[in-house]
């Protein structure tokens, strides 16, 4: 009964001029949107052309990273990258770096999105080496060496742009791993990683056997947890890469 009082008022009103009414006010809404919308990018467009990267930081927190040109930019840039060999450098200590990072960090699944001057604060305080190829970033990673020599190289974050088979699994990873470790030959490396992470585990243990050492399971607490850049409660285990030494070689 229901039913039939539902279709007749349907039949009722896909005659009647409120049909038609429905449509002119839906059809106006959505052109009022897609103004909207035009203007934003018009604006986002021009404001991205003319602010260097350090005026960026002051509208970051309300500019629409989606509409963001110079990420629309770089993600195409990505997804047409060459067979060139992946370089790795240090990363500066500017803003252009930071909103580097930034990009990757928003792309690489489960990496942490940080602000660009956070990410400044961290080239500061840590050691960060950025991937490029052809010229465009498509990985980073994060170490820093604990102040004893006696302490491991502690590796927080490892990231490749996820545009497989373009920049994932080419040894960009493992160039990065290599890059950090060189400055520090001496020191072992403890890392941490989730459970599920598949990649990031078989990548430590490609990187040991690569270097020709081991790595072992560490209780968590060996290691402070802000030192391998972990929070608890997330499935995490830490690891050590030991480096093979004169004796054991
Ligand atoms: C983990 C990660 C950094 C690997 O980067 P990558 O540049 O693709 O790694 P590489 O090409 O150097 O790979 C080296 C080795 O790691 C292992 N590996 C890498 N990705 C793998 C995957 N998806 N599945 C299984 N093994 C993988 C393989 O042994 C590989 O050697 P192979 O290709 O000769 O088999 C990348 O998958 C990533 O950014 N993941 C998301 C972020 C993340 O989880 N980071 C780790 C926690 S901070």
């Amino acid at each position: 009964m229901r039913c039939n009082l539902f279709a007749s008022g349907v039949r009722r009103l896909l005659r009647s001029k409120d049909l038609e009414i429905y449509f002119q006010t839906a059809h106006s809404r959505y052109a009022i949107r897609e103004m909207e919308l035009a203007k934003r990018t018009t604006y986002c467009e021009s404001v991205s052309a003319t602010l260097g990267s350090c005026e960026y930081q002051t509208i970051e927190p309300t500019f629409p990273l989606s509409q963001d040109p110079e990420f629309l930019r770089w993600s195409t840039q990505l997804e047409a990258l060459s067979a060139a060999v992946v370089s790795i450098r240090e990363a500066n200590q500017t803003a252009e770096d930071g909103r580097r990072m930034k990009d990757l960090q928003v792309v690489c699944c489960p990496i942490s999105v940080r602000s660009v001057r956070e990410n400044v604060s961290t080239i500061i305080e840590r050691q960060v080496h950025i991937a490029e190829i052809d010229g465009v970033h498509v990985g980073f990673c994060v170490s820093s060496q604990g102040p004893k020599d006696s302490d491991p190289l502690f590796f927080q974050i490892v990231a490749v742009a996820p545009v497989a088979p373009d920049a994932q699994r080419r040894g960009v990873g493992l160039s990065m791993f290599g890059a950090a470790t060189a400055r520090e030959p001496l020191r072992d490396i403890a890392l941490a990683t989730q459970d599920d992470n598949i990649a990031a585990r078989s990548l430590n243990e490609k990187f040991a056997r690569t270097i020709g050492a081991t790595i072992q399971r560490v209780t968590l607490g060996t290691y402070r947890d802000r030192d391998l850049g972990i929070q608890r409660g997330l499935g995490y285990r830490a690891w050590i890469v030991r480096r093979p030494t004169a004796q054991s070689e």
